[in-house]
């Protein structure tokens, strides 16, 4: 299989670039992971492209081009694909425009409900029966893009915020592979 070159954005733990690393090492999964950007300098989740020889890069998101600087490197690097794995920075439209149909993200959340940030949270006050997350498509809008794949759960009454965000990330490490997997299944 000839696999697509991609690049997981990340601000923090990164502990779904972890999980996509150990998937991409599958020789039938279709993503090869070939760079990891950050506008976080001090990102846990670094330690995962050092540790697995991974280019990686941190971007000073407060220089005024610095989205033109990332899509030379993209492009430099044939890449097909970004996964937006928690990468807490808003794209540009015209960013977006240019990779239209290849920038996903995963939410903590059934999207359309709970867009934004703070989604633990509110979706405790709000009494939420089941909750679950997303992976889509990434359009100008936050969090409002096509949905890829979804997995639920329901809430117990014991659930709290630090709970839910361990098991909504239990799903997360198998909604996103298998949304990268979907993205590819007819090519
Ligand atoms: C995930 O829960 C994802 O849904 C949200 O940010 C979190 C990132 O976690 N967008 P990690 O950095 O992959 O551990």
């Amino acid at each position: 299989m000839v696999k697509k070159n991609a690049c997981i954005f990340i601000s923090g733990e990164g502990s779904n670039l972890k999980n996509l690393i150990y998937r991409s090492r599958d020789y039938n999964f279709p993503i090869n992971i070939k760079l990891v950007i950050t506008n976080n300098k001090d990102a846990n989740g670094i330690i995962h492209a050092k540790k697995n020889s991974i280019p990686y890069l941190v971007i000073n998101t407060k220089f005024k081009y610095y989205e033109n600087q990332v899509l030379k490197i993209l492009d430099k690097n044939k890449i097909s694909l970004i996964c937006l794995a928690g990468y807490m920075k808003i794209i540009s439209k015209s960013f977006i425009y240019k990779f239209r149909k290849k920038i996903i993200n995963i939410h903590p959340s059934l999207l359309p409900k709970f867009k934004g940030l703070d989604t633990f949270k509110r979706i405790i006050a709000n009494k939420e029966k089941k909750t679950g997350c997303t992976v889509h498509y990434v359009n100008e809008k936050l969090d409002c893009g096509n949905t890829i794949a979804q997995k639920i759960f329901y809430i117990n009454q014991e659930d709290n915020e630090k709970n839910l965000k361990l098991k909504t990330q239990s799903l997360e490490y198998q909604v996103f592979p298998e949304a990268i997997i979907r993205l590819y299944r007819n090519n």
